[in-house]
């Protein structure tokens, strides 16, 4: 008769498999690289889920398993710290990211007919990666920058002052399959 799979609950109800001192994995050894970078600190635990997603774009199950055993934490507190913070993502995101702002300030310029056109476009809702993976779409309640509302951040660089014809200009190297503008050239531009 098949064994049953040991499983661990944490305080969410979140159910994860017992974990093992598994053998060396992708996920694994990444982890063990990002921590010895933080020099095994257990409180480094935010920068090391930074770091991990910013590699694989987002957090998996196996990624914060790693982390726990390589910190020697409990899964249950790596697991919380993932969830706590709104820019860890637990899905799998796309190669490109476009954020829309939807807070108030956003909102009463135009920001709902902004994100309604990303959609088009991208053809996918809000909340969403499209299926080959290619590009995430995005809502938030405020990104900081409200003097430059609507407001949309395509790949880590701010886009204020946004509307349709602006938003097809920045999603045009997306759209054909090419790089998004360059990361260098982050911060607020209108
Ligand atoms: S409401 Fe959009 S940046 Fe603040």
């Amino acid at each position: 008769m098949p064994r049953k799979k040991k499983t661990g609950t944490v305080a969410s109800g979140t159910v994860f498999p017992v974990m093992k001192k598994a053998a060396p994995s992708p996920g694994r050894t990444a982890a063990r690289e990002v921590i010895g970078k933080y020099g095994g600190r257990k409180r480094a635990v935010i920068q090391v889920l930074q770091d991990l997603q910013e590699r694989f774009r987002w957090l998996s199950v196996e990624t914060l398993e790693a982390v726990a055993l390589e910190l020697d934490v409990p899964l249950a507190h790596v697991y919380s710290v993932a969830t706590f913070y709104k820019s860890f993502s637990l899905e799998p995101r796309g190669r490109h990211i476009c954020t829309v702002c939807m807070g108030t300030a956003c909102h009463v310029r135009g920001g709902t007919a902004v994100l309604e056109h990303f959609e088009r476009r991208l053809g996918i809702p809000a909340g969403q990666t499209s299926p080959g993976g290619e590009v995430t779409l995005e809502r938030v309640n405020c990104l900081g920058a409200c003097a430059l509302a609507p407001l949309a951040v395509v790949d880590g660089r701010y886009y204020g002052q946004m509307n349709e014809s602006k938003a097809n200009e920045v999603l045009k190297p997306i759209l054909a399959g090419r790089d998004a503008p360059p990361a260098s050239d982050k911060g607020p531009v209108d």
